[in-house]
């Protein structure tokens, strides 16, 4: 009998904020009629809880327990990730600023990162899965058909999270000093920090229109499916 869950790829799509991961897996996969996952909206959802439940950013412990505790569901849509946290809908609510500071905080912690990947691999194992994050292709599915790391200018970066923070009305002062310091915190904190694989597709959207991103990877993952025959 065929299996044609075997022909399905797994693809991983890493890199900084604002570099276009969302927008591009959702169409990567939409092409391919794959699902795509949001890892870093799980972080956002349990650095939510923490934020409610009065839990320290730095108390691993506790937000080990907590996360334990949790349901985090992923839906994916066309346009994201519904995000569901214990049943109720907070797609929005993660997106705020207050959360998305906690979420970098959150993840330096190696036993919340251990608790996250393990959910992560459960939801991609059966592959036709887009999923970006920051260690998709290096711990979460390190063997990954195929691997993009998605990176841009850092002024390009900042720009584009600046314009989407002035949608939700977000004052824009101190947005690119703040994603300055997550980006740096990301990069350089013990666990898992964010760093290409080493057989990562670089690719800088810097000069780069979207259509042009989704489609050099939609190309990339049509050849990897060729050659699985
Ligand atoms: O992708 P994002 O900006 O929504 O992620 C929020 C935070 O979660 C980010 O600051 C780093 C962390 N994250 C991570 O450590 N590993 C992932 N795979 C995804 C996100």
């Amino acid at each position: 009998m065929v299996d044609f869950n075997s022909k399905k790829l797994i693809i991983a799509i890493d890199g900084p904020a604002g570099a276009g991961k969302s927008t591009v897996a959702a169409r990567v996969a939409r092409k391919l009629g794959y699902v795509n996952l949001d890892s870093g909206a799980m972080y956002r959802a349990l650095a939510l809880k923490a934020i409610e439940g009065d839990a320290a950013f730095e108390d691993e412990d506790a937000l080990v327990k907590m996360a334990h505790g949790s349901r985090i569901r992923l839906e994916p849509t066309v346009s994201g990730n519904r995000v569901l946290l214990d049943g109720r809908d907070v797609s929005g609510r993660i997106r705020e600023r207050d959360v998305t500071e906690a979420a970098s905080k959150v993840s330096v912690h190696p036993a919340v990162r251990a608790w996250m990947v393990a959910r992560q691999r459960e939801m991609g194992l059966g592959g036709g899965v887009v999923m970006e994050g920051r260690d998709i292709g290096t711990k979460v599915f390190p063997d990954a058909d195929l691997k993009i790391f998605l990176d841009a200018d850092p002024v390009i970066r900042e720009q584009r999270r600046l314009d989407q923070q002035r949608i939700k009305g977000a004052p824009a002062e101190s947005m690119a000093a703040e994603l300055r310091e997550r980006d740096l915190r990301d990069r350089t904190r013990a666990a898992s920090p964010l760093v290409a694989a080493e057989d990562a597709m670089l690719l800088d959207s810097t000069h780069l229109s979207e259509d042009a991103v989704v489609e050099q990877i939609e190309r990339l993952a049509r050849e990897k499916l060729a050659a699985k025959g």
